[in-house]
């Protein structure tokens, strides 16, 4: 029997059931290799069974991505975790010598938003302009280091929308059609039957229905609106998703899989405007102003407006940052951004992004943390009880990409505490203590002093094991990142920074005759000093404190510094008494 398919050419072809059958099993067998490794590799927390997915350098900047925020209500922990998971992948690339681009910033328009408004009757652009800077003031205190703060109500967003939606018009990909359905204003999206459930209210009379996923409510919806064809997509999507399986397309494998169920089981035509009779809060439909643009197709161009997609000539566009090497997602919003923006890019023929990173929910109380519910944790007030880069740590150690975890603020301390203060800041203090001199060891070791000095062969031994796992902590922390994992990353620091205070425990310079002292300081402020350029990316204020404390020169803190002896020009007042600490010490 034949059916018929669309390939990414759109050219169609005749295609065997049985082809059909063959080419599922085989997606089924390489999905099913590539979960096992992605076990093997967890489960030995080591990064060397994964291949590298991540491209090496290439002539564009890294472009990485959050979701936008809404802004019916003030930010909470949830959103500054996307914001830091995204801007520790934006650093670790810089500090691999790639220029980067971070995008973060704030989806505005939707009738949630302006339901919103209403209820304080406050007019609607006011009120996203407060409540967008909530969101900007958010990643200012948490170090955030975006390029852009897109807010889609920024007018070279509307121009990229609309060129969007034109050439979706042009490729044949819009028509206009009646649509009816359970519609919810809170997850703005419609649900099939399959997906409601019914509550009859004996007081009221009334019953009420709602979406399984959310628990949101939904009402019955009947209108005119314009489609974009998604159905035609499904082969083409199906065939992206083979192409790209081992590449981590979209990560973690048990996300993508989902997603290939999902597109496997059919996808129905999308309805991508509403009537403006209903909610005149978005862009209107270009050439049709009796409809407003579906906000999932305005927020999810602001990836491309950032690039310049609505300003610039297709040749320039060819030359920008497009496409984007990592979205950073909640697994909420999946569908949105695994199976409908690949298939507008797609539809569009524009390129695709390299890589859909989406993580798990933070959990309070095991339930998910979210404005509706109010159940939220103020990201501004456990960063100014723990400071920033503490509760920084907290989120990147704990790996929620493959489940949900509940956030804790006690916990936050007790991180802080155990790991910040007592394994790091105390080896940078005991390092920097005014009893000795970097500068002298330093200028020893110059002279030729052996870096054994007298010790015994055991001790020597462990001194040389920690050395060549300094030397080779960056490759070791690359591969981690490369495969979207800094929870990997922060647990082989730990490793080293953990030898390096067993070799200070065991080494007691404070015991040793200062004749004998300077080999030894000499590796305590190389370990300090790799460590800490390695650290920056993750915990940047910390990093550069103990840069700052061991007198680092600012020009002598990339990549290649972070081997043994590869600066030898630090360690000036390194050890004058009241230097600071690296960790504030707050409470
Ligand atoms: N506006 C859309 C995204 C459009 S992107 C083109 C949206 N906004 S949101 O404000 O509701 O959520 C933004 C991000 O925050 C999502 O990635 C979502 O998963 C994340 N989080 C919201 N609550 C969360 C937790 N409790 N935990 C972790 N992240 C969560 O969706």
């Amino acid at each position: 029997m034949l059916v018929w398919s669309h390939c990414s050419r759109r050219i169609i072809r005749p295609v065997r059931t049985s082809e059909v059958a063959a080419a599922l099993l085989l997606r089924r067998k390489r999905l099913q290799a590539c979960e096992s490794r992605r076990y093997k590799s967890h489960a030995t927390n080591d990064a060397k069974t994964e291949q590298n997915v991540i491209a090496e350098k290439e002539d564009k900047p890294f472009y990485v991505t959050t979701p936008i925020f809404y802004v019916n209500a003030a930010p909470h922990m949830g959103h500054l975790y996307s914001m830091v998971l995204a801007d520790t992948f934006r650093r670790w690339q810089q500090f691999m010598g790639r220029d980067a681009f971070l995008l973060t910033g704030t989806d505005e328009h939707g009738m949630k938003v302006q339901q919103a408004a209403n209820k304080i009757e406050k007019p609607v652009k006011q009120f996203c302009d407060e409540t967008s800077q909530l969101f900007k003031n958010l990643a200012a205190e948490a170090h955030i280091s975006n390029d852009r703060f897109i807010r889609t109500t920024d007018e070279d967003h509307r121009e990229a929308v609309h060129k969007l939606w034109n050439t979706l018009v042009e490729k044949g990909y819009i028509y206009k059609g009646k649509h009816e359905g359970w519609y919810s204003v809170s997850d703005e999206t419609f649900y099939p039957e399959s997906q409601l459930n019914r509550d009859f209210d004996q007081s009221s009379g009334v019953t009420k229905v709602y979406s399984n996923e959310t628990g949101k409510e939904v009402e019955w919806a009947s209108e005119e609106n314009y489609f974009f064809a998604l159905s035609r997509m499904r082969e083409p999507l199906l065939e992206l998703f083979n192409s790209r399986l081992e590449d981590k397309f979209v990560y973690p494998y048990s996300q993508f899989k989902t997603i290939i169920d999902s597109v496997e089981n059919g996808l129905s035509d999308l309805s991508i405007s509403r009537p403006s009779s209903r909610f005149t809060w978005g862009i209107p439909v270009p050439g049709d102003e009796s409809q407003t643009i579906y906000v999932w197709v305005d927020a999810l161009t602001n990836y491309l407006t950032s690039a310049g997609y609505g300003k610039l000539t297709g040749s320039e566009f060819e030359k920008s940052m497009w496409p984007v090497d990592i979205h950073v997602v909640g697994k909420d919003i999946t569908r949105f951004h695994c199976i409908y923006w690949p298939a507008f890019l797609l539809a569009a023929e524009l390129p695709l992004p390299k890589h859909i990173v989406v993580h798990s929910h933070w959990l309070m109380n095991g339930a998910k943390m979210s404005k509706s519910s109010g159940n939220i944790v103020d990201p501004h007030a456990v960063m100014v009880i723990a400071g920033v880069d503490s509760v920084r740590y907290y989120l990147l150690r704990h790996n929620i990409l493959e489940g949900d975890g509940d956030f804790d603020t006690e916990r936050v301390l007790e991180r802080r505490q155990a790991d910040l203060v007592f394994k790091y800041s105390n080896l940078v203090s005991r390092t920097c203590s005014k009893s000795f001199s970097i500068e002298l060891a330093l200028s020893h070791h110059l002279k030729g002093y052996p870096i054994p000095g007298t010790r015994p062969d055991k001790f020597l031994a462990f001194q040389s094991e920690m050395i060549t796992e300094a030397n080779s902590l960056v490759d070791n922390v690359a591969r981690h990142m490369n495969n979207f994992n800094p929870t990997g990353s922060l647990s082989e620091i730990w490793d080293v920074l953990k030898k390096a205070n067993q070799y200070v425990d065991y080494a007691t310079p404070w015991n040793t005759e200062s004749s004998n002292i300077s080999p030894t300081i000499f590796v305590m402020a190389e370990m300090c000093r790799i460590i800490s350029i390695v650290l920056q990316p993750f915990v940047p204020t910390y990093a550069s404190k103990a840069l700052d404390k061991l007198s680092v020169s600012p020009e002598r803190r990339s990549i290649e510094y972070a081997k043994f002896e590869a600066d030898m020009t630090y360690g000036k007042g390194a050890n004058l008494p009241n230097r600071g600490h690296v960790v504030d010490y707050r409470l």
